[in-house]
């Protein structure tokens, strides 16, 4: 994929109606601070057009970036972000939700698990949701800068079991720091959802 433009073109908090697009949509799921929005930027190219934070919570809202006028890359709040209310993050859960349900342009969803972590429970819980609403999730195991080359395999290794993933679930490692792992990205989408 060039990158020839892209564009921020819609935010929707929590009482937002969800837009009706006509591109097809490829979105990001995963935890708070697993470095949804970061992966975001590298495949874009930009540096900071998605903004991110060291401190969890950062994405509040779920943003659509065109790309290119061919489709869109959508950022989604993340989960499991200890510090925010129950209530809040109930309102946060039914966003994604209406979102994953609502879409009709959704052609991919990648699920993002911090390499160094075993996953946890709201990431099982993710990873079957979306399996049981009939995507095929891609597991993006993000900051693998962050490990020695000799531990890279004992750590994929933990995401596959602890997640359980299914034989034909396709995990790419990833750094934002790197973009290890971006053209595999690119691969992907101009091949499944593109091509
Ligand atoms: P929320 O919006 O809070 O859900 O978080 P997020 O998943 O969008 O994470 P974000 O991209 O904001 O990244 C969180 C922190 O992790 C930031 O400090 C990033 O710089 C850092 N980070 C993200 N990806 C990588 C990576 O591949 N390598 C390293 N070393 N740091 C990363
Ligand atoms: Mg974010």
């Amino acid at each position: 994929m060039k990158i020839k433009n892209v564009e921020l073109e819609t935010v929707c908090g929590i009482t937002s109606v969800l837009p009706d697009n006509e591109l097809p949509e490829i979105a990001f799921a995963g935890k708070s601070n697993v470095g949804k929005s970061s992966l975001i930027n590298a495949l874009m190219n930009r540096k900071a057009l998605a903004r991110t934070s060291q401190k969890p919570g950062k994405t509040q809202t779920i943003n659509f970036y065109n790309i290119n006028q061919e489709l869109y890359l959508v950022d989604l709040p993340g989960y499991g972000y200890a510090k925010v209310a129950e209530a809040e993050k109930r309102k946060w859960g039914q966003l994604i939700e209406r979102y994953l349900h609502g879409s009709k342009q959704l052609k991919a969803l990648f699920l993002l698990i911090d390499i160094r972590h075993e996953p946890g429970t709201n990431d099982k819980v993710m990873y079957n949701f979306i399996v049981e609403m009939g995507y095929k999730p891609i597991i993006i195991a993000t900051k693998l800068d962050k490990l020695k080359r000799s531990q890279v395999a004992k750590h994929l290794k933990q995401i596959k079991v602890g997640l359980d993933l299914l034989p034909e679930t396709i995990l790419i490692p990833f750094s934002a720091t790197s973009k290890q792992g971006r053209e595999e990205i690119w691969d992907f989408v101009d091949k499944h959802v593109l091509g």
